[in-house]
């Protein structure tokens, strides 16, 4: 059996990524490919159980290191129970945010620095490294009144002053640059529709350079 695909999306609060998700799986279905769609923190029945934890506006004591390691607990029962088994049955994966989200906010935002955070998620991921990341770039302003706008409820990681969201943003940038192989960066301000276009070439052109290999 021929080892499916993994895609990741990232970005920042009110980058669009969850409708881009599910533009891009229904695309891929309508092509006739076997998709799971995932989810970070999250994905897993476990995993479910901590995100209502990481979420929780009354953990507003949570420490910086115990929220890292809850994500990368999460990543473990995801990585172990719905991320390998599909991608070893040939499924393509769809995942809303992965690893980079633990560099991004707990190694940048929260400042825990990026190398502490590969090494502590190298066990958790277990090898799997995303074939495709889709970085939905939006500057943090625009992003964070798009995220006002559309939530009834704050959780816990709405509550961060702005320049945590600029650091994430410059994390991501930084994520980009290291690893230009698996990145790609879409400018995440037009249309829904222009930015699903956009993605959809993309992947197609990945999936078609996959499957001839
Ligand atoms: P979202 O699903 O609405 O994007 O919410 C997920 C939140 O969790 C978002 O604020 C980013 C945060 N997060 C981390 O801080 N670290 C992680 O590793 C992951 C997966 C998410």
């Amino acid at each position: 059996m021929k080892r499916g695909f993994f895609i990741t999306f990232e970005g920042g609060e009110g980058s669009g990524k969850s409708i881009q998700v599910e533009i891009l799986a229904s695309h891929l279905h309508e092509e006739g490919h076997a998709v799971v769609i995932t989810r970070e923190p999250g994905g897993t029945r476990v995993g479910e159980q901590i995100r209502t934890i990481t979420h929780d506006p009354e953990n507003v004591d949570l420490e910086a290191i115990t929220e890292a390691y809850l994500m990368a607990a999460s990543r473990a029962q995801h990585v172990a129970q719905i991320i390998e088994p599909s991608i070893e049955s040939g499924k393509i994966v769809v995942c809303d945010r992965y690893v980079d989200s633990s560099i991004a906010y707990q190694g940048f935002g929260r400042r825990l620095g990026a190398e502490t955070i590969e090494k502590l998620n190298a066990l958790a991921m277990n090898g799997a490294i995303p074939d495709l990341t889709i970085l939905l770039d939006v500057p943090v302003g625009i992003g964070l009144e798009r995220r006002l706008k559309s939530r009834k409820q704050k959780d816990r990681l709405d509550l961060q002053e702005k320049s945590f969201y600029e650091r994430v943003s410059d994390g991501y940038r930084q994520l980009a640059k290291k690893y230009p192989n698996r990145y790609v960066v879409v400018d995440a301000t037009k249309s829904i529709e222009a930015v699903a276009r956009e993605i959809w070439n993309i992947v197609k052109a990945k999936i078609n350079h996959h499957d001839k290999k």
